[in-house]
């Protein structure tokens, strides 16, 4: 079987250093790994780290007399299955975006036909500026994906969204970018194994899982599935959160594995393990789930939203840790978060099919059928978490089914593993 050949692109930023990483990560799955390095990127890691790692020249300048290929920005774009940038400062994306081609990485861009994926990390303000988004923009609108970066502390000491997205979900997107890819090609192209906790991209085919797909009456689907809670930073150290485990979610994921369809799952904050075999992103806060579900939709033919999404969130998250001292009361004010599976069905295109819960703790199938006509769901698994053996962290649920225009199913209390499948009859009979 081929292996996938990544061009790893590394821009000048002081996460430079977690290129090292990814690339190691991506070798660990099995995929060649060739380096191409800005000059600026040079000052914070030296080529010859990545030399000594893939065994490969290190390409900062095509004009170096040392460089051993002579065209080699078009050799390098030709022979690679992904472009991937990791970290990507404000400069490259503005010459990527702007078909600006003055040094190596910039000009392999130009020569690339492959996917290419962009992990940004800059400073706050940076990320902010609308030259930035405008270019962002602009790549999306050609075809580029983006990891975006996340909330947290950043080099210059401020807290704010710019910091570099975990390696592991980098490499964890880059995989699945590979394989739908390849998978869309026909081919028959793997990764090998990716042991990382949390973070697995594996075939999909059960065969190869040693699952018997008995019924395989979801191979044609591409199921997309948000798990667990969210996390909602009030400050550096401190969240709002709530008790889900993800273990109906995994259910759903492994059940739809087992019949055969294509499992990607959005997870949250999660106590449970995600299964074998389905690709798993994650998406801790409320904004950010909602950025892993918007880049990943477009190949989607089934929408779940398990997930407990945490339905408000700090205004700001305080940029310093918040201090007690004479503080007898303290008010967080807070907004409401995106609404993932509202927007995720009124944006649907091409019959998706789109999937709520609701966890309700009185007059269940009234709110429930609300809320499946208030945010146009074709299907809502509604439970009682007052009820015992129904709702978080529990092995088993109790739920009613409800479709439009269908009847109520009442269900009673069974394993969630066989509640996913009930869940997806339903499905299979909504077709
Ligand atoms: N959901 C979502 N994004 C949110 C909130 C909820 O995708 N920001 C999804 C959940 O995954 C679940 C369903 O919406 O499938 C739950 O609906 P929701 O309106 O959040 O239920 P409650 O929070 O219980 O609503 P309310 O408080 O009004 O009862």
């Amino acid at each position: 079987m081929n292996r996938f050949h990544v061009g790893l692109g590394v821009s000048g930023g002081i996460a430079a250093y977690k290129a090292v990483e990814v690339m190691r990560l991506l070798q660990k799955a099995g995929c060649e790994v060739s380096v191409a390095m800005t000059r600026h990127a040079t000052e914070f890691v030296q080529p010859l780290t990545f030399r000594a790692l893939t065994g490969g020249h290190v390409i900062v300048d095509d004009y170096d007399p040392a460089n051993p290929d002579p065209i080699a920005h078009i050799n390098f774009s030709q022979g690679i299955d992904l472009l991937l940038i990791v970290p990507a400062t404000a400069n490259i994306i503005g010459k990527f975006a702007n078909g600006i081609a003055d040094d190596f990485l910039s000009s392999t861009y130009l020569a690339c036909t492959a996917p290419v994926m962009i992990a940004p990390a800059m400073n706050t303000t940076m990320w902010e500026q609308p030259a930035t988004q405008r270019n962002i923009e602009r790549l999306r609108a050609d075809g580029v994906h983006f990891v975006e970066p996340v909330a947290g502390e950043l080099a210059c000491k401020t807290v704010g969204t710019g910091k570099l997205e975990d390696v592991e979900n980098i490499v964890s997107q880059a995989l699945g970018l590979l394989t739908a890819e390849a998978q869309r090609r026909g081919e028959e192209r793997g990764t090998g194994a990716f042991p990382e906790k949390g973070v697995s991209i594996e075939s999909n085919d059960p065969r190869r899982l040693g699952v018997s797909a008995v019924n395989d009456d979801l191979r044609d689907e591409r199921i997309l599935i948000t798990v667990g809670g969210t996390r909602e930073a009030i400050d550096p150290v401190r969240f709002i959160s709530n008790h889900s485990s993800g273990k109906m979610g995994f259910a759903l994921a492994e059940a739809a594995r087992d019949r055969g369809a294509e499992v990607t799952v959005v997870a949250g904050v999660t106590t449970a393990e995600p299964p074998e075999g389905v690709r798993v992103l994650r998406g801790v806060s409320a904004e950010e789930m909602h950025t892993a579900v918007k880049g990943e939709l477009e190949r989607a033919t089934v929408f779940v939203g398990a997930a407990a999404v945490a339905d408000y969130a700090p205004v700001n998250a305080a940029d310093a840790k918040i201090k007690k001292e004479g503080k007898e009361q303290l008010t967080l004010e807070l907004k409401k978060t995106p609404d993932i599976l509202a927007e995720v069905a009124r944006n649907r295109t091409n019959g998706l099919l789109v999937v709520g819960f609701a966890a309700e703790t009185n007059d269940v199938v009234g709110y429930a059928r609300s809320k499946m006509e208030k945010k146009g769901l074709d299907m809502v698994v509604a439970n009682d978490i007052t009820r015992e053996g129904a709702g978080f962290n529990s092995d088993t649920n109790i739920a009613t089914i409800l479709t439009r225009g269908g009847e109520a199913i009442d269900l009673p209390k069974m394993p969630k593993r066989e509640l996913a499948d009930r869940i997806l009859d339903e499905i299979v009979k909504l077709r």
